[in-house]
Protein backbone atom coordinates (compact mmCIF):
# COMPACT_ATOMS: atom_id res chain seq x y z
CA UNK A 1 0.00 0.00 0.00
CA UNK A 2 1.41 2.93 -0.88
CA UNK A 3 1.60 6.27 1.84
CA UNK A 4 0.71 9.66 1.44
CA UNK A 5 3.68 12.29 1.03
CA UNK A 6 3.14 16.11 1.43
CA UNK A 7 5.49 17.06 -1.87
CA UNK A 8 4.74 21.07 -1.77
CA UNK A 9 3.28 23.80 0.45
CA UNK A 10 1.91 26.84 -0.08
CA UNK A 11 0.11 29.84 1.21
CA UNK A 12 -1.47 33.44 0.57
CA UNK A 13 -2.52 35.94 2.62
CA UNK A 14 -4.05 39.59 1.92
CA UNK A 15 -1.64 42.27 1.05
CA UNK A 16 -3.62 44.97 4.40
CA UNK A 17 -2.55 44.60 7.96
CA UNK A 18 -4.53 45.06 10.07
CA UNK A 19 -2.90 45.98 13.80
CA UNK A 20 -4.58 45.61 17.61
CA UNK A 21 -4.09 49.65 17.20
CA UNK A 22 -5.70 49.88 14.10
CA UNK A 23 -8.90 47.61 16.35
CA UNK A 24 -8.90 50.26 19.02
CA UNK A 25 -10.50 52.63 16.46
CA UNK A 26 -13.21 50.52 15.80
CA UNK A 27 -13.72 48.80 19.29
CA UNK A 28 -12.74 49.21 22.64
CA UNK A 29 -9.87 47.43 23.10
CA UNK A 30 -6.09 47.39 23.79
CA UNK A 31 -3.12 46.50 21.92
CA UNK A 32 -2.18 45.43 25.49
CA UNK A 33 -5.26 43.28 25.98
CA UNK A 34 -4.61 41.58 22.51
CA UNK A 35 -1.25 40.84 23.36
CA UNK A 36 -1.69 39.82 26.58
CA UNK A 37 -4.75 37.33 26.09
CA UNK A 38 -3.75 35.96 22.50
CA UNK A 39 -0.11 36.90 21.48
CA UNK A 40 -1.89 38.39 17.99
CA UNK A 41 -0.25 41.93 17.33
CA UNK A 42 -1.70 42.21 13.32
CA UNK A 43 -3.44 39.89 11.07
CA UNK A 44 -4.07 40.53 7.52
CA UNK A 45 -7.84 40.93 6.36
CA UNK A 46 -9.53 41.06 2.62
CA UNK A 47 -9.85 44.04 1.18
CA UNK A 48 -12.71 44.47 -1.88
CA UNK A 49 -12.59 42.13 -4.54
CA UNK A 50 -10.67 39.37 -3.12
CA UNK A 51 -12.70 35.78 -2.52
CA UNK A 52 -11.67 32.46 -0.64
CA UNK A 53 -11.67 30.65 -3.97
CA UNK A 54 -8.79 33.61 -5.56
CA UNK A 55 -6.92 32.88 -2.54
CA UNK A 56 -6.77 29.34 -2.06
CA UNK A 57 -6.03 29.23 -6.09
CA UNK A 58 -3.01 31.66 -5.51
CA UNK A 59 -1.67 28.88 -2.47
CA UNK A 60 -2.40 26.78 -4.32
CA UNK A 61 -0.33 27.67 -7.28
CA UNK A 62 2.78 28.49 -5.02
CA UNK A 63 1.95 24.61 -3.12
CA UNK A 64 2.34 23.37 -7.29
CA UNK A 65 5.33 25.00 -7.69
CA UNK A 66 6.94 23.71 -4.60
CA UNK A 67 6.31 20.37 -6.35
CA UNK A 68 7.00 20.68 -9.63
CA UNK A 69 3.84 19.95 -10.70
CA UNK A 70 1.56 21.15 -12.91
CA UNK A 71 -2.73 21.46 -12.09
CA UNK A 72 -2.97 18.48 -14.86
CA UNK A 73 -1.27 16.28 -12.06
CA UNK A 74 -4.33 16.77 -9.29
CA UNK A 75 -6.42 14.13 -9.03
CA UNK A 76 -8.75 15.45 -6.41
CA UNK A 77 -8.98 18.79 -4.77
CA UNK A 78 -10.14 18.34 -0.68
CA UNK A 79 -10.69 22.05 0.27
CA UNK A 80 -11.58 23.25 4.13
CA UNK A 81 -13.42 26.39 5.15
CA UNK A 82 -16.01 27.37 7.35
CA UNK A 83 -16.83 31.07 5.33
CA UNK A 84 -17.55 29.52 2.01
CA UNK A 85 -18.18 32.36 -0.86
CA UNK A 86 -21.27 31.05 -1.53
CA UNK A 87 -23.97 29.27 0.69
CA UNK A 88 -23.74 26.59 -2.42
CA UNK A 89 -21.86 25.36 -4.05
CA UNK A 90 -18.49 25.32 -2.13
CA UNK A 91 -15.39 26.66 -3.29
CA UNK A 92 -13.98 23.63 -4.27
CA UNK A 93 -15.73 23.67 -7.35
CA UNK A 94 -14.64 27.32 -7.62
CA UNK A 95 -10.84 26.27 -7.21
CA UNK A 96 -11.38 24.05 -9.51
CA UNK A 97 -12.70 25.85 -12.13
CA UNK A 98 -10.43 28.67 -11.83
CA UNK A 99 -7.30 26.14 -12.07
CA UNK A 100 -8.50 25.03 -15.34
CA UNK A 101 -9.19 21.84 -14.55
CA UNK A 102 -12.21 19.46 -15.98
CA UNK A 103 -13.84 16.91 -13.67
CA UNK A 104 -11.50 16.46 -11.12
CA UNK A 105 -13.62 16.13 -7.50
CA UNK A 106 -13.74 18.55 -5.68
CA UNK A 107 -14.65 18.20 -1.81
CA UNK A 108 -15.72 20.49 0.70
CA UNK A 109 -14.75 20.04 4.19
CA UNK A 110 -16.96 21.63 7.31
CA UNK A 111 -14.73 21.11 10.44
CA UNK A 112 -14.09 24.76 11.09
CA UNK A 113 -10.59 25.15 12.69
CA UNK A 114 -10.17 21.13 12.57
CA UNK A 115 -10.95 21.33 8.47
CA UNK A 116 -7.29 20.93 7.48
CA UNK A 117 -6.26 17.83 9.23
CA UNK A 118 -10.11 16.30 8.93
CA UNK A 119 -9.12 17.27 5.13
CA UNK A 120 -5.69 15.55 5.52
CA UNK A 121 -7.22 12.07 6.64
CA UNK A 122 -9.55 11.86 3.90
CA UNK A 123 -7.05 12.70 1.59
CA UNK A 124 -4.52 10.06 2.94
CA UNK A 125 -7.45 7.30 3.03
CA UNK A 126 -8.20 8.05 -0.55
CA UNK A 127 -4.26 8.18 -1.38
CA UNK A 128 -3.25 4.68 0.31
CA UNK A 129 -6.42 3.10 -0.59
CA UNK A 130 -5.17 3.80 -4.57
CA UNK A 131 -8.63 5.55 -5.29
CA UNK A 132 -6.66 8.73 -5.72
CA UNK A 133 -3.03 9.79 -6.52
CA UNK A 134 -2.76 13.07 -5.89
CA UNK A 135 -4.62 15.50 -3.81
CA UNK A 136 -4.66 18.90 -3.28
CA UNK A 137 -5.82 20.00 -0.04
CA UNK A 138 -6.60 23.61 1.29
CA UNK A 139 -7.46 25.48 4.03
CA UNK A 140 -9.10 28.97 3.22
CA UNK A 141 -10.77 31.38 5.78
CA UNK A 142 -12.32 35.00 5.55
CA UNK A 143 -13.40 36.02 8.59
CA UNK A 144 -12.86 39.78 8.53
CA UNK A 145 -16.17 39.98 6.56
CA UNK A 146 -18.02 37.87 8.70
CA UNK A 147 -17.22 39.76 11.98
CA UNK A 148 -18.80 42.33 14.62
CA UNK A 149 -16.37 44.94 14.32
CA UNK A 150 -17.76 46.97 17.35
CA UNK A 151 -17.72 46.79 21.21
CA UNK A 152 -20.05 44.29 21.31
CA UNK A 153 -18.06 41.24 19.19
CA UNK A 154 -14.55 42.35 20.63
CA UNK A 155 -14.04 38.79 21.82
CA UNK A 156 -14.20 37.64 18.88
CA UNK A 157 -13.40 40.15 16.19
CA UNK A 158 -9.65 40.90 17.72
CA UNK A 159 -8.53 37.08 17.17
CA UNK A 160 -9.66 36.37 13.69
CA UNK A 161 -7.91 37.01 10.68
CA UNK A 162 -8.56 35.77 6.68
CA UNK A 163 -5.55 33.70 4.11
CA UNK A 164 -5.17 30.60 2.16
CA UNK A 165 -2.68 27.49 2.94
CA UNK A 166 -2.13 24.62 0.55
CA UNK A 167 -0.31 21.05 0.36
CA UNK A 168 0.12 18.79 -2.71
CA UNK A 169 -0.10 15.49 -1.72
CA UNK A 170 0.54 12.79 -3.54
CA UNK A 171 1.45 8.49 -3.39
CA UNK A 172 4.93 7.66 -2.35
CA UNK A 173 6.54 4.17 -1.97
CA UNK A 174 9.04 5.36 0.32
CA UNK A 175 8.48 3.70 3.08
CA UNK A 176 10.65 6.16 5.33
CA UNK A 177 8.35 9.20 4.39
CA UNK A 178 4.83 10.01 4.31
CA UNK A 179 1.53 10.58 6.68
CA UNK A 180 2.15 7.84 9.44
CA UNK A 181 -1.34 8.49 10.71
CA UNK A 182 -4.50 10.51 11.49
CA UNK A 183 -6.68 10.54 14.12
CA UNK A 184 -10.55 13.08 14.20
CA UNK A 185 -12.89 13.57 16.58
CA UNK A 186 -15.95 16.00 17.19
CA UNK A 187 -18.14 16.41 20.17
CA UNK A 188 -21.47 18.01 18.57
CA UNK A 189 -22.74 18.97 22.29
CA UNK A 190 -20.91 22.01 22.75
CA UNK A 191 -21.96 22.71 19.02
CA UNK A 192 -23.56 26.07 19.84
CA UNK A 193 -20.30 27.02 21.93
CA UNK A 194 -18.97 28.74 19.22
CA UNK A 195 -21.10 29.02 15.95
CA UNK A 196 -22.61 31.49 13.89
CA UNK A 197 -26.74 31.09 14.16
CA UNK A 198 -27.77 32.71 11.16
CA UNK A 199 -28.26 32.10 8.20
CA UNK A 200 -30.39 29.18 8.37
CA UNK A 201 -32.30 26.70 6.41
CA UNK A 202 -34.03 25.92 9.60
CA UNK A 203 -35.84 29.50 9.11
CA UNK A 204 -38.03 30.86 6.01
CA UNK A 205 -36.36 33.39 5.04
CA UNK A 206 -33.35 31.76 6.44
CA UNK A 207 -32.21 34.95 7.62
CA UNK A 208 -34.45 38.08 8.67
CA UNK A 209 -34.13 41.98 9.69
CA UNK A 210 -34.33 41.05 13.36
CA UNK A 211 -31.83 38.39 13.09
CA UNK A 212 -29.21 40.99 11.45
CA UNK A 213 -31.07 43.49 14.36
CA UNK A 214 -29.22 40.77 17.55
CA UNK A 215 -26.28 40.05 15.68
CA UNK A 216 -27.29 35.96 14.98
CA UNK A 217 -25.42 36.54 11.64
CA UNK A 218 -22.00 37.04 13.64
CA UNK A 219 -19.91 34.12 15.02
CA UNK A 220 -20.58 34.30 19.36
CA UNK A 221 -18.40 32.28 21.13
CA UNK A 222 -18.23 31.00 25.18
CA UNK A 223 -14.32 31.75 25.14
CA UNK A 224 -13.21 30.28 28.67
CA UNK A 225 -15.51 26.68 27.65
CA UNK A 226 -13.45 26.95 24.30
CA UNK A 227 -10.11 27.69 26.03
CA UNK A 228 -11.04 24.54 28.69
CA UNK A 229 -11.62 22.01 25.88
CA UNK A 230 -8.97 23.13 23.60
CA UNK A 231 -6.14 22.87 26.08
CA UNK A 232 -7.45 19.13 26.95
CA UNK A 233 -7.90 17.55 23.82
CA UNK A 234 -5.17 19.01 21.51
CA UNK A 235 -2.37 17.38 23.71
CA UNK A 236 -4.74 13.90 24.28
CA UNK A 237 -5.02 13.62 20.44
CA UNK A 238 -1.22 14.06 19.57
CA UNK A 239 -0.83 11.25 22.70
CA UNK A 240 -3.35 9.14 21.09
CA UNK A 241 -1.13 9.76 17.78
CA UNK A 242 2.04 8.43 19.66
CA UNK A 243 0.42 5.71 20.83
CA UNK A 244 -1.00 4.23 17.99
CA UNK A 245 2.08 4.73 16.22
CA UNK A 246 4.91 3.68 19.04
CA UNK A 247 6.61 7.06 19.30
CA UNK A 248 6.44 9.44 22.69
CA UNK A 249 6.76 13.22 22.84
CA UNK A 250 10.47 13.19 22.68
CA UNK A 251 10.75 11.87 18.75
CA UNK A 252 8.29 14.63 17.47
CA UNK A 253 10.75 17.36 15.87
CA UNK A 254 8.05 20.19 15.04
CA UNK A 255 4.71 20.80 16.32
CA UNK A 256 2.47 22.75 14.20
CA UNK A 257 -0.57 23.28 16.81
CA UNK A 258 -3.40 25.07 15.12
CA UNK A 259 -3.06 28.65 15.40
CA UNK A 260 -6.27 29.72 17.79
CA UNK A 261 -4.69 31.40 20.71
CA UNK A 262 -0.54 31.74 21.62
CA UNK A 263 -2.10 31.07 25.17
CA UNK A 264 -3.18 27.54 24.03
CA UNK A 265 -0.22 26.93 22.24
CA UNK A 266 1.97 27.84 25.13
CA UNK A 267 -0.57 25.40 27.30
CA UNK A 268 -0.41 22.41 24.98
CA UNK A 269 3.11 22.83 24.25
CA UNK A 270 3.87 22.51 28.37
CA UNK A 271 1.18 19.72 28.59
CA UNK A 272 3.29 17.64 26.50
CA UNK A 273 6.66 18.88 27.42
CA UNK A 274 8.01 20.42 24.09
CA UNK A 275 10.96 22.89 24.43
CA UNK A 276 10.13 26.14 22.13
CA UNK A 277 12.55 25.26 18.78
CA UNK A 278 10.06 22.22 18.04
CA UNK A 279 6.86 24.51 18.34
CA UNK A 280 5.65 26.82 15.69
CA UNK A 281 4.20 29.75 16.33
CA UNK A 282 3.20 32.68 13.96
CA UNK A 283 -0.39 33.97 15.40
CA UNK A 284 1.37 37.23 16.30
CA UNK A 285 1.58 38.15 12.31
CA UNK A 286 -1.96 36.57 11.35
CA UNK A 287 -4.39 35.88 13.73
CA UNK A 288 -6.66 32.85 13.93
CA UNK A 289 -7.33 31.92 10.14
CA UNK A 290 -8.99 28.74 11.17
CA UNK A 291 -8.64 26.20 8.38
CA UNK A 292 -5.79 27.83 6.93
CA UNK A 293 -3.59 28.45 10.16
CA UNK A 294 -1.64 24.52 10.05
CA UNK A 295 -0.72 25.24 6.02
CA UNK A 296 0.26 28.32 6.36
CA UNK A 297 2.56 27.41 9.28
CA UNK A 298 4.19 24.10 7.52
CA UNK A 299 4.56 26.39 4.33
CA UNK A 300 6.59 28.87 6.34
CA UNK A 301 8.22 26.14 8.71
CA UNK A 302 9.23 24.68 5.01
CA UNK A 303 10.84 28.28 3.83
CA UNK A 304 12.36 28.72 7.22
CA UNK A 305 14.55 25.30 7.18
CA UNK A 306 12.37 24.51 10.13
CA UNK A 307 11.66 20.66 8.43
CA UNK A 308 14.30 17.91 7.47
CA UNK A 309 14.05 14.90 5.50
CA UNK A 310 13.22 12.12 8.16
CA UNK A 311 11.90 14.90 10.60
CA UNK A 312 8.47 13.69 12.45
CA UNK A 313 6.25 16.03 11.88
CA UNK A 314 2.92 16.88 14.28
CA UNK A 315 -0.01 18.50 13.04
CA UNK A 316 -3.04 19.25 15.99
CA UNK A 317 -6.40 21.10 15.66
CA UNK A 318 -9.14 21.81 17.54
CA UNK A 319 -12.17 24.29 17.00
CA UNK A 320 -15.78 24.93 16.53
CA UNK A 321 -18.08 21.77 16.60
CA UNK A 322 -15.97 20.96 18.37
CA UNK A 323 -13.78 19.24 16.61
CA UNK A 324 -10.35 18.13 16.92
CA UNK A 325 -7.71 16.16 15.19
CA UNK A 326 -3.71 15.55 15.05
CA UNK A 327 -1.70 13.85 11.87
CA UNK A 328 1.88 12.33 12.79
CA UNK A 329 3.91 12.73 9.68
CA UNK A 330 7.25 11.44 8.71
CA UNK A 331 9.12 14.45 6.34
C1 LIG B 1 -11.35 35.03 24.02
C2 LIG B 1 -10.37 34.96 25.18
C3 LIG B 1 -9.02 35.54 24.72
C4 LIG B 1 -10.89 35.82 26.31
O1 LIG B 1 -10.00 35.76 27.39
P1 LIG B 1 -10.55 35.57 28.87
O2 LIG B 1 -9.37 35.63 29.76
O3 LIG B 1 -11.38 34.32 28.88
O4 LIG B 1 -11.36 36.85 29.04
P2 LIG B 1 -12.89 37.00 29.52
O5 LIG B 1 -13.78 36.42 28.48
O6 LIG B 1 -12.95 36.50 30.92
O7 LIG B 1 -13.03 38.53 29.47
C5 LIG B 1 -12.37 39.35 30.40
C6 LIG B 1 -12.83 40.75 30.17
O8 LIG B 1 -12.25 41.24 28.95
C7 LIG B 1 -13.26 41.80 28.16
N1 LIG B 1 -12.91 41.62 26.75
C8 LIG B 1 -13.29 40.64 25.88
N2 LIG B 1 -12.74 40.87 24.69
C9 LIG B 1 -12.01 41.99 24.80
C10 LIG B 1 -11.20 42.72 23.91
N3 LIG B 1 -11.03 42.33 22.64
N4 LIG B 1 -10.57 43.81 24.37
C11 LIG B 1 -10.71 44.21 25.63
N5 LIG B 1 -11.46 43.57 26.52
C12 LIG B 1 -12.10 42.47 26.11
C13 LIG B 1 -14.51 41.05 28.54
O9 LIG B 1 -15.65 41.81 28.21
C14 LIG B 1 -14.32 40.88 30.01
O10 LIG B 1 -14.71 42.07 30.65
P3 LIG B 1 -15.48 42.02 32.06
O11 LIG B 1 -14.54 41.32 33.00
O12 LIG B 1 -15.70 43.47 32.35
O13 LIG B 1 -16.73 41.24 31.79
C15 LIG B 1 -10.16 33.51 25.69
O14 LIG B 1 -11.32 33.07 26.32
C16 LIG B 1 -9.79 32.56 24.61
O15 LIG B 1 -8.73 32.65 24.03
N6 LIG B 1 -10.66 31.56 24.33
C17 LIG B 1 -10.42 30.66 23.23
C18 LIG B 1 -10.80 31.36 21.98
C19 LIG B 1 -10.41 30.64 20.76
O16 LIG B 1 -9.29 30.24 20.61
N7 LIG B 1 -11.35 30.53 19.82
C20 LIG B 1 -11.09 29.92 18.57
C21 LIG B 1 -10.99 28.46 18.77
S1 LIG B 1 -10.56 27.62 17.38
Amino acid sequence: MPSTAIVGTGFYVPERVVTNDELTRYMDTSDEWIVERTGIRERRWVTDGMSGTEMARRASVMALEDARMAAADIDAIVLGTLSPDHFFPGNGVFLQRDLGLESVPALDIRAQCSGFVYGLSVADAWIRSGQFRTVLLVGVEIQSTGLDISTRGRDLAVLFGDGAGAVVLTATEDDDRGVLSTHIHSDGRYAETLWTEAASSRKNPRISAEDIEAGRHFPTMTGKDVFKHAVTRMPEVVQEALAANDLEVADIDLLIPHQANLRISKMVQHRLGLPDHKVVNNIDRYGNTTAATIPIALAEAVRSDRLHAGDLLCLVAFGSGFTWGSALIRW
